[in-house]
C-alpha cells in the first residue's frame, strides 16, 4: 500500500497496517522522533494545542495506551479516554463499533483503538471521520509498536539492513511480530530465524509474505543455535487469550524457549534482545542487567515514537 495522504495534506491519515509505511515515510518519522526524543521531558509543546486523541481500548494494556497518551499530552493536546471499553462504554448496551466510532469521532481528532477482532481497526476506519490509528486487532497487526520496534533496532543496532532477526515464543498470534517482520522485511538483507513451539508457528501466509519481500527465512526449535550470529533477538509472550483450544503448557517444551543467562552467554557482544512486553516468564530477570537487553528502553521509545506519528497524523 501506498502512502495515504489525508485531505489536509498529511502524509498519513487511519494507521491501520504496518504496510502503509514506506521506507521515505519512517525515515522521516524516526528523524522527528529522535529530535523529540532529544528534548524529551522538556518544557510544554504546543504542536497540537487545541487537539483532542481518544483512545477507545476494547483490551487491556498498559504501554500502549499509556504511552500514546503521555505523547499526545506532551504534545500540549488532550485526552479522552476508555479502558476496557468492552464494559465501561456503550458496547455493554450493544452498540456497535461502527457507531461507537462515529460517535467519539464527534468527539475527538483522531481515535486510538485497541480491539479484540483482526480486522476491526480497517472497519473503524472505514466510517470514521477522523484518523483512526490501530492499537492491536487481536491477532492481526500493532504496526505503531512495530514502528517503536523499529526505531530501537536503529538507534540501538545502528541499521535496518541486512538485520539477522531471530523471532521466538508465539509467533502464530503475536501481533507485534506480524507488523515487525513486515516492516523490516522492506529492508535488504532480512535474515529471520523463526523459533517456536510446534503448535505456535508462524502462519504460512507470513512465511510466504516475508519471502516474497526478499527475507531469507530458516525456522528451528533450537534457540541457542539461533541466538549465536544475532543481531536482534525479539522474543514475545504465549498469547494464551487468544487461544480457542485450552492451552496446556509442556513446561520441559517450553523451558527451551526461555531466554535466561546462559542463551545471553551464546549471544554476540553487539546483539540485542526486545520484548514488546509484557513478559510472564520468557526472559529471566536475571538478564534485566545485561546491557543488551533491550526491551525497557524499547518501551521508553513508545513515547517519541508516538509523538513522531500524531504530529504527522495530526499536524497542520
Ligand atoms: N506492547 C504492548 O502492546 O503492551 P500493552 O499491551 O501494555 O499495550
Amino acid at each position: 500500500m501506498t502512502e495515504q495522504r489525508s485531505q489536509t495534506g498529511a502524509p498519513l491519515h487511519h494507521v491501520v497496517a504496518a504496510k502503509q509505511f514506506t521506507r521515505e515515510l519512517v525515515s522521516a518519522l524516526f528523524a522527528r522522533a529522535q529530535e523529540l526524543q532529544a528534548q524529551l521531558p522538556g518544557p510544554p509543546r504546543r504542536e497540537l494545542e487545541g487537539r483532542i486523541m481518544a483512545t477507545l481500548f476494547y483490551e487491556p494494556s498498559t504501554r500502549t495506551r499509556l504511552s500514546f497518551e503521555s505523547a499526545m499530552l506532551r504534545l500540549g493536546g488532550q485526552v479522552v479516554s476508555t479502558e476496557n471499553a468492552r464494559d465501561f462504554s456503550s458496547a455493554i448496551k450493544g452498540e456497535t463499533l461502527e457507531d461507537s466510532i462515529r460517535i467519539v469521532g464527534g468527539y475527538a481528532d483522531c481515535i486510538v483503538l485497541r480491539h479484540p477482532e483482526e480486522g476491526a481497526a480497517k472497519r473503524a476506519a472505514a466510517i470514521s471521520p477522523v484518523p483512526v490509528i490501530n492499537a492491536g486487532d487481536g491477532p492481526g497487526e500493532h504496526p505503531t509498536q512495530a514502528l517503536l520496534d523499529l526505531y530501537t533496532i536503529a538507534t540501538e543496532v545502528g541499521r535496518l539492513d541486512h538485520i539477522r532477526l531471530v523471532l521466538v515464543g508465539d509467533l502464530a498470534n503475536g501481533r507485534t511480530v506480524h507488523s515487525l517482520s513486515q516492516l523490516l522485511s522492506m529492508y535488504p538483507g532480512l535474515h529471520a530465524t523463526l523459533v517456536a513451539p510446534d503448535r505456535l508457528r508462524m502462519s504460512p501466509n507470513l512465511v510466504a509474505q516475508l519471502l516474497a519481500g526478499g527475507a531469507e527465512v530458516e525456522e528451528t526449535t533450537d534457540l541457542l543455535a539461533a541466538v549465536e550470529n544475532a543481531d536482534v533477538v525479539y522474543q514475545t509472550r504465549i498469547q494464551t487469550e487468544r487461544m480457542v483450544e485450552p492451552w496446556t503448557a509442556d513446561e520441559a517444551e517450553l523451558s527451551r524457549f526461555r531466554i535466561t543467562e546462559e542463551t545471553m552467554r551464546g549471544l554476540p557482544a553487539s546483539a540485542i534482545v526486545m520484548h514488546p512486553l509484557p513478559r510472564v516468564g520468557e526472559i529471566d530477570p536475571a538478564v534485566d542487567d545485561d546491557p543488551r537487553a533491550a526491551y525497557f528502553r524499547q518501551a521508553r521509545n513508545g513515547v517519541p515514537v508516538r509523538m513522531a506519528l500524531l504530529s504527522t497524523v495530526l499536524g497542520r
